[in-house]
């Protein structure tokens, strides 16, 4: 079967066409026919190997997100069987409760090998069943993006009345406007774009801030909410956003420190935190019980995700790699295999 795989070097200039051997299900294992991939900012980092030894080794196959069709399963599986669209779970091996260490050993396009892949044979544990109705394509956006959204915005209990800021029109971002309408809450997108703005809009936004036009944002999101300040920010930006989000964040709300897109390396105001007693939570995708509410969520909300219009080929993913890291995206980077 037909693989994409790093295997001469680090770097998405390595990831050439591969082969590896087919395999058939054995007890608890199903195989999957995979149809769709999405690339999350992450992959660029991996491909670099910029998580050292999270990045996994080589002969890596990448990318964390797909969906695909069950065609045939082994002996004992009963969470799926053939016909059915799932997605393979970011995790493979947290199911449920708080996130253990063991977990980062299961996790696909970096320890384990990702989803480029013709067929991905795989436990029934580590699969879930897509919304109902929807596409491979749309069905691939949601393990790792909408799934750490889905933490961020439910995990920290927004509720209706409530106020969300969400940085940038990339993946996690318009995910997180999505869940924050969802719950009643008012969502504020900041991005680089009018237009991108624009478009937010269908997809949650109920105020847009331009942060190129408006770098010291915080104020705006002040005024919008008539001084209080946001329940919770999704922190995106890292380096280049922390002081605003801050400065934007009400007393007693909480960070959601996701993100890392200006650096990693941050300077905090630890009075501001302090005296603001304000809420830092990092937060790392979720579990497989996480991705299964969600699942039921957007099939009772009618929710889609955000897709952006270019769609690349199965042997085009160095360039799907390359295009999440130049920005210019709206929503999800997808690949029709
Ligand atoms: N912790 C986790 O489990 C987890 C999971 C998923 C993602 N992440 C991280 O979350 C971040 C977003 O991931 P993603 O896959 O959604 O990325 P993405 O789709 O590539 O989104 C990038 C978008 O963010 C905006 N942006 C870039 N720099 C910004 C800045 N300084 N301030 C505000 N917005 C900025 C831009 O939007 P505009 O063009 O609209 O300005 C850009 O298009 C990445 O750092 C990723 O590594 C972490």
């Amino acid at each position: 079967m037909k693989v994409m795989e790093m295997r001469d070097g680090w770097g998405v200039e390595h990831i050439k066409p591969g082969t590896r051997p087919e395999r058939t299900p054995g007890p608890g294992e199903a195989l999957v026919r995979m149809a769709a991939a999405s690339v999350n900012f992450r992959d660029v980092v991996t491909a670099r190997r910029g998580y050292g030894g999270h990045s996994g080794a080589l002969p890596l196959i990448p990318l964390s997100d797909g969906a695909g069709t069950v065609l045939e399963v082994g002996p004992g599986v009963t969470r799926v069987k053939p016909g059915d669209l799932v997605c393979p779970a970011f995790f493979q091996t947290w199911i449920s409760g708080p996130m253990k260490e063991e977990h980062r050993a299961g996790v696909l396009g970096g320890a384990r090998d990702g989803v480029m892949q013709e067929y991905m044979l795989l436990p029934q544990e580590g699969l879930v069943k897509a919304p109902g109705g929807w596409s491979a394509v749309e069905a691939a956006t949601l393990p790792c993006a909408a799934l750490t959204a889905w933490s961020a915005v439910i995990g920290n209990g927004v509720k209706a009345g409530d106020a969300v800021v969400t940085q940038g029109t990339g993946g996690v971002s318009l995910f997180a406007a999505i869940f924050a309408r969802m719950q009643g809450a008012l969502a504020i997108v900041t991005s680089s774009s009018d237009e991108k703005l624009e478009r937010a809009k269908a997809f949650g936004a109920a105020l847009g801030i331009n942060y190129k036009r408006q770098p010291e944002w915080s104020r705006e999101v002040r005024q919008a909410l008539g001084g209080r300040g946001a329940d919770l920010i999704v922190e995106l930006g890292g380096a280049g956003t922390l002081d605003q989000s801050l400065r934007a964040i009400r007393t007693s709300g909480t960070l959601a420190l996701i993100g890392v897109l200006s650096g990693a390396a941050a300077e905090l105001n630890l009075g501001r935190v302090v005296t603001q007693n304000v809420r830092l939570q990092g937060v790392t995708v979720g579990s497989r019980d996480a991705f299964e509410e969600m699942v039921r969520a957007f099939e009772l909300h009618g929710a889609k995700p955000p897709i952006d219009d270019k769609r690349y080929a199965f042997d085009e993913v160095a360039a799907a790699i390359t295009a999440i890291g130049e920005g210019r995206h709206f929503g999800k980077i997808c690949i029709e295999f």
